[in-house]
């Protein structure tokens, strides 16, 4: 077996798709490691859930700073400290800056409540349901200066039901959420998945849309 991949998550919230992650390192079926979980916020839920599983966690309170530059600049020295192979944002509420982004190109994946390329940005399970839309979801995809919208690895799709409200549609989109996203990471370290100059390879053949499909029953 290959070594484990080393993992640095950044939250600023509940973090239950750190959880997600740290239960399939748990039960063996992700072979990884998390090396420190990074929150913005001092009183994250998620960094509860980090000291739980024993991992290490660290602040760096976007407070503190009085530039975004400034702030990404300590964010990435931390991060490099640690040396880790990828990096997961996991409802991390900070809009980055291009510098940082650039840094981590090919590093870096995001998980996002929508199915972009629709619905960009914030309040998707509201915007969905205004729309009328008769399906909706969550995307994983690597992170690149433009928000929301870098190479897609894999993305999974619910019927909007009829009696839905935000609450409940996010409930399960989260549920789809915490299956993805150990899924994706799950194909990079088995290097099933490479981003290389922008473009996403699954099986060393540039992704296609079918292979983003997340299948259940699969
Ligand atoms: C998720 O909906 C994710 O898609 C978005 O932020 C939320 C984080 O939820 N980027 P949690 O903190 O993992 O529970």
């Amino acid at each position: 077996m290959t070594s484990p991949i080393k993992l640095v998550v950044l939250i600023s919230g509940n973090g239950s798709n750190l959880q997600a992650i740290i239960d399939e390192i748990e039960s063996g079926q992700l072979n990884a490691t998390i090396e420190c979980v990074i929150s913005n916020r001092p009183n994250a839920p998620g960094l509860q859930r980090a000291a739980k599983a024993n991992i290490k966690t660290q602040i760096v309170d976007h407070q503190d700073y009085n530039s975004r530059e400034a702030f990404d600049q300590a964010l990435m020295e931390t991060i490099d400290q640690i040396k880790p192979e990828l990096i997961v944002l996991a409802g991390f509420m900070r809009i980055l800056s291009d510098p940082f982004v650039k840094h981590y190109i090919g590093r870096m994946i995001n998980i996002h409540p929508s199915l972009l390329p629709k619905y960009q940005g914030l309040n998707t399970h509201q915007r969905v349901l205004d729309a009328g839309e008769s399906e909706h979801g969550a995307t994983v995809h690597y992170v690149i200066p433009e928000l929301d919208s870098g190479p897609i690895i894999l993305q999974a799709r619910i019927p909007v039901h009829s009696d839905d409200d935000a609450t409940k549609l996010a409930a399960r989109v989260h549920e789809l959420e915490h299956k993805i996203y150990p899924e994706s990471i799950r194909r990079i370290a088995a290097s099933q998945v490479v981003f290389s100059k922008g473009v996403v390879y699954f099986n060393e053949q540039p992704i296609s849309f079918g292979q983003q499909q997340y299948k259940w029953n699969q």
